[in-house]
């Protein structure tokens, strides 16, 4: 649906001849510099206006402080009034221009060069309209759905003059203790690959300049989601082979679809912090994958170089971040502070600093931010939750829900008088919204008891009773959910996480809910009526305690402003569920790391297992219930026998053979049973969602390219197919394929 922006592929054939077309015309132009002139080349107007900047004005561009009100307590604001109009970046956190417009005007009309500023800004899962987190639209395997949605967060925040999302998020995570987890896609490189993608080209569509289109940003380069322990911020140990095949295939995904920037991580990298490695982010980024846009710190990573142990100080912080490749540093001024300095020292070339500098300028251009600097200032209802955008976001929320248990069929609920609401989530709004959620508002959520009240008015009495808080131990209104499950005729238990218990700076040390939510599933459990639990919350969760006395299960993550409707379709069976989980679920937090395409051990059987709990997942990757019965034919291969140079086909029928209409995703997995460097047992390469009307079939296909799909990268990014046999996986079928010696 979208394309990789032209001037990408574009940008490596401006040169010489086009810059001295370009002089020539400025000879009869000459009054307007050519940085001005609209009509030449993105690189002539860069190169011209680099020429005439002072070096004061470009280390300035290398820098972003913050604009307006900050929500978020882990940063902290700065006044309008410190700003210099000269400021490569501000972080925006208002929902309107007028600020923003105000400021932009100090840049372009009172400043010698006029160069307009960069609004950036923490788009997530939405600006004003919030939709479901990250983990969630990765359940949803629908990246065509996660998409809409993300073109709704970038018109809503260009209309606010955001010009700039911190997203997407695509850090591989396999500790669910780490708050962030819900801020990502989950634990396989694959399924982040593609969301990567995706959203990257959504946000920005096919050329920037265009209305609505934002850049996008890649964060968190790199790694940081193998945080120690699950705790946030702390080092991580990663070896390059792991650094390639697990955590920069998604950062990979994302620059080939054109992302203008990427975002340096907080972690130390085994021993080399994300923020002044010089191997990711120059000779990776910049040198082999030829980035075309710009590397912006995370808050405050520079100065804490120094925490860190890598820096002395705030100059020695800032030489070593910009000299590996960081160009913009964001708040915390070491580089506005240093860089001149330093460049009057010689430590820092003035090479570099025009590289950064182009490399800013020239998203600037791009963005078309010279030609239209300014926002038209609209009015709320032209531009937030649009019936158009609720409809996508709704879509997407229903999509990424995840069925776990279904004991008897007891979802759909059908044909019931009553039942009993209860839970500290079933009212609830501003939880709905997980972390990060923009300029979203609480009020703005549908509750689940308000989607119910709407989807069952009139058919079924709803009895509500919040039961207990989310924690705490106070019980006394146990009685009262205790005495509505006994009047119902089934149960529908809200449990969860309050949206501050994922995110930034928001670790646990167990995956398990609070106590008190256990013990009031146990007490509504005693009333004998069938026992639905819906959980919100943003990581994987340990449900021994809960899944055994749950009738049904319904994973709904943290939906956004749609919650009410989307939970409510699927529980009325209007929506049949088709999430599938992105990553784990263990049974308890002591069986963390596990994820499911880890490496084989040399010993099977019961060898090498826990002694107390299984070993396995409780519910694994790529899991998830329907309402209906999909079977799966047997599996056809254009041919087992190849070579490097060849393409086989390998299809499969997959029939509905239940009463509902459905969506099945077929998760195509290989595994290479003997490699020069050993693989992951299974490994996920290419997935397709489709709608099986009831008892009809479709075919899914899965066109293998052996250097793409079955080749592994070595330690330093080379890619390498060996002769051998490989497995092709589908469901619980397995198929041996031969690569033959050329
Ligand atoms: C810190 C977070 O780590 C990052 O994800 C975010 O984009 C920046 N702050 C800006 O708010």
């Amino acid at each position: 649906m979208y394309k990789t922006p032209i001037i990408f592929a574009c940008l490596a054939m401006f040169g010489a001849s086009v810059c001295s077309a370009d002089a020539a015309d400025r000879t009869r132009k000459q009054d307007v510099p050519l940085y001005k002139d609209a009509s030449a080349s993105v690189e002539s107007r860069v190169e011209d206006l680099i020429s005439r900047m002072t070096l004061e004005e470009k280390i300035l561009q290398l820098n972003q402080y913050t604009l307006g009100q900050n929500d978020n307590i882990n940063n902290i604001g700065e006044t309008v009034s410190q700003i210099p109009g000269e400021t490569g970046s501000l972080i925006y956190f208002g929902d309107n221009a007028v600020l923003r417009n105000a400021m932009q005007k100090r840049a372009v009309e009172q400043t010698r060069l006029g160069i307009p500023i960069l609004f950036g800004f923490d788009v997530i899962h939405g600006f004003r309209t919030v939709y479901p987190i990250p983990l969630a639209q990765a359940a949803s395997w629908n990246p065509e759905l996660a998409g809409q949605a993300c073109r709704v967060a970038a018109s809503e925040a260009y209309s606010a003059g955001v010009n700039w999302t911190f997203s997407p998020m695509v850090d591989i995570a396999r500790d669910a203790r780490w708050g962030r987890i819900a801020e990502g896609y989950g634990e396989d490189p694959h399924l982040a690959s593609v969301f990567s993608a995706a959203t990257v080209r959504a946000y920005q569509g096919d050329d920037l300049s265009q209305e609505n289109n934002i850049a996008a940003c890649l964060k968190h380069f790199v790694g940081y989601g193998a945080s120690e322990a699950g705790r946030d911020y702390v080092p991580t140990e990663i070896s390059r082979q792991t650094l390639w095949d697990t955590y920069l295939p998604p950062f990979e995904a994302g620059v080939k679809a054109g992302a203008a920037t990427l975002m340096s991580s907080f972690n130390n990298i085994s021993g080399t912090p994300g923020s002044a490695n010089h191997y990711t982010m120059t000779e990776v980024v910049k040198n082999r994958w030829n980035h075309y846009g710009f590397i912006v710190a995370d808050w405050n990573a520079v100065m804490q170089l120094v925490n860190q142990g890598l820096a002395r100080d705030g100059k020695d912080a800032a030489c070593l971040a910009f000299n590996a490749g960081l160009d913009m540093d964001m708040v915390d001024n070491c580089y506005g502070e240093h860089l001149a300095a330093l460049v009057d020292e010689g430590k820092v070339s003035m090479e570099r600093v025009d590289d950064a500098v182009r490399r800013i300028l020239r998203l600037k251009f791009m963005l078309g931010l010279f030609e239209k600097p300014y926002t038209e200032e609209l009015p709320d209802s032209e531009r937030f939750m649009l019936p158009e955008s609720l409809a996508a976001v709704e879509a997407l929320a229903q999509e990424s829900m995840v069925l776990l248990k279904n004991e008897g069929n007891v979802l759909p609920l059908e044909n019931k008088a009553s039942v009993a609401l209860v839970g500290p989530m079933a009212r609830n709004q501003g939880d709905l919204l997980g972390s990060w959620y923009g300029r979203g508002r609480d009020s703005d959520v549908i509750s689940i008891y308000d989607g119910l009240s709407g989807a069952l008015a009139g058919k079924t009495e709803i009895l509500y009773a919040k039961g207990c808080d989310f924690d705490g131990n106070d019980t006394t209104g146990f009685a009262e959910a205790v005495a509505a499950a006994s009047q119902a005729e089934a149960v529908l238990l809200c449990l969860g996480e309050k949206r501050n218990w994922s995110g930034e700076n928001a670790s646990r040390s167990t995956i398990a809910l609070p106590e008190i939510q256990e013990e009031l599933l146990k007490a509504v459990k005693r009333a004998g009526k069938p026992v639905v639990v819906i959980l919100s919350n943003g990581r994987s969760l340990d449900l021994t305690r809960i899944a055994p006395l749950a009738d049904a299960v319904l994973e709904i993550w943290q939906p956004g402003v749609m919650a009410g409707p989307a939970v409510a379709g699927i529980i009325t069976g209007k929506y049949n569920p088709s999430g599938r989980l992105p990553v784990t679920f263990p049974y308890t937090t002591g069986q963390i790391p596990i994820y499911y395409n880890h490496r084989a051990s040399g010993r099977t059987g019961s060898q090498g297992r826990y002694q107390d709990i299984p070993s396995t997942p409780m519910y694994e990757f790529g899991y998830g219930l329907s309402y209906t019965d999909f079977e799966y034919g047997e599996l056809e291969l254009s041919s087992d026998t190849f070579r490097a140079g060849d393409r086989i086909t390998a299809s499969i029928t997959v029939k509905n053979s239940g009463r509902r209409d459905g969506k099945e995703t077929v998760q195509w997995y290989i595994s290479d049973p003997a490699c020069s460097i050993t693989r992951p047992v299974r490994e996920l390469k290419h997935f397709e969602k489709k709608l099986i009307p009831a008892g009809e079939e479709a075919v899914f296909t899965f066109e293998i390219d052996p250097m793409r799909d079955l080749s592994f990268v070595d330690h330093d990014g080379k890619r390498f197919l060996e002769p051998g046999d490989y497995y092709i996986m589908v469901k619980d079928r397995k198929y041996k394929i031969t690569l033959a010696d050329e």
